[in-house]
């Protein structure tokens, strides 16, 4: 045995609803030392994403559901510790999808060695810089296809995901138009991400009547995060051929029996609208292109990113649990 033992943590039942704490657990386990091939990992940033709720589930759609009684998984950033493998060294920063661990021992040739442009970032890469940035990325080119001019409505707007989409679309020529939860958050986009106008969806009277308001000629492209009600008010704002890269759906994320869908779909014929729903993961080819991209965005400022960070691993079934309240204010990470 190592001298190392790990704090992980494990589902212990399938949340019905919203999550509570009594669905995890926190345990300590004893790690073995690292075989021929292995190494040592000590995470320094994990990653808590809207989608890992969907894993929580017996039925988890388009992924594998996390086994019950078994540390879950997501993207981490960590610092190797000891390595018996020679591709990788004591102090190389590699990416792994072995969050809600904070050390663990796995195969060298199952980690992403990074050269990171900036090691007092690091947790970019699990932001702008990693999966949501990626996502950003591919949902807009691929499938939101915005040309210059166009209007682009984003829900979700100032998070991990919204926030690029958002910063990317204005870089691009378009009026961008966002949605998000809070003044705080409409200020900094407005201010920091050039968004030309936001909606806080929760002060609003109607969001229907905010979007017309806020888009009078309507909206050519809508990056769908929240579902529900945004999408049909997107519905109603869209122009002909409009188009729709369905990303998330978060307001549904949680219902114990699923809501009732937007009532005006039949306007998706008369409008010609196009829906796309994607998975980033299988875009992973795009990520050369994108970091090219993105790296220098963030290094002249075109692009800016905003993060909460949650301290410990004892706080991250909370930092989980606040993507659902809108507690995060850009990327949600946890610093271990
Ligand atoms: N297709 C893919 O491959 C892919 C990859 C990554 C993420 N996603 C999806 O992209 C979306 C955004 O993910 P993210 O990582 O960027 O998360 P995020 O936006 O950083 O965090 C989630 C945000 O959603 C908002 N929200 C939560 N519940 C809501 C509700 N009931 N109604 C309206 N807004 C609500 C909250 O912000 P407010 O303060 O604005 O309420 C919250 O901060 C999610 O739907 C996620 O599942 C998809």
């Amino acid at each position: 045995m190592s001298q190392y033992t790990a704090q992980q943590v494990h589902l212990k039942s399938r949340p019905a609803g919203l999550p509570t704490h009594d669905n995890f657990a926190l345990v300590t386990v004893e790690l073995p030392q690292p075989a021929a091939g292995e190494v040592l990992v000590k995470n320094l940033y994990m990653s808590v994403d809207p989608y890992m709720r969907g894993r929580m589930r017996e039925d988890a759609v388009y992924a594998q559901a996390y086994a019950l009684n078994e540390v879950m998984y997501g993207g981490a950033i960590g610092e190797v510790v000891e390595s018996n493998d020679p591709s990788l060294s004591q102090g190389d920063i590699v990416l792994n999808q072995k969050a809600w661990q904070d050390r663990f021992v796995a195969p060298a040739n199952t980690l992403v060695k990074l050269e990171p442009f900036d090691r007092a970032q690091l947790s970019l890469y699990l932001g702008t810089l990693g999966m949501p940035g990626l996502t950003a990325y591919v949902g807009l080119f691929k499938f939101g296809e915005p040309k210059p001019g166009e209007t682009i409505f984003v829900s979700a707007a100032s998070g991990a995901v919204g926030a690029n989409v958002c910063q990317i679309a204005k870089q691009m020529g378009c009026r961008v138009i966002g949605s998000c939860g809070s003044d705080e958050k409409a200020q900094w986009l407005k201010n920091h991400c050039g968004v030309d106008e936001v909606i806080n969806y929760k002060t609003c009277s109607d969001l229907n009547t905010a979007l017309v308001a806020a888009a009078p000629e309507g909206i050519d492209v809508y990056f769908e995060n929240v579902g529900g009600e945004h999408l049909q008010a997107a519905i109603n704002s869209m122009n002909p051929f409009g188009r729709i890269a369905a990303c998330g759906m978060i307001s549904g994320y949680n219902a114990a029996t699923p809501e009732p869908g937007p009532n005006n779909l039949m306007l998706i014929v008369g409008k010609k609208i196009r829906i796309t729903g994607f998975i980033v993961s299988d875009h992973v080819d795009m990520r050369e292109a994108f970091l090219s991209e993105m790296i220098p965005w963030i290094q002249t400022g075109k692009i800016t990113s905003h993060e909460t960070v949650v301290e410990g691993i004892d706080h991250a079934v909370d930092a989980f649990l606040g993507l659902f309240s809108g507690n995060n204010f850009g990327k949600m990470v946890v610093k271990l």
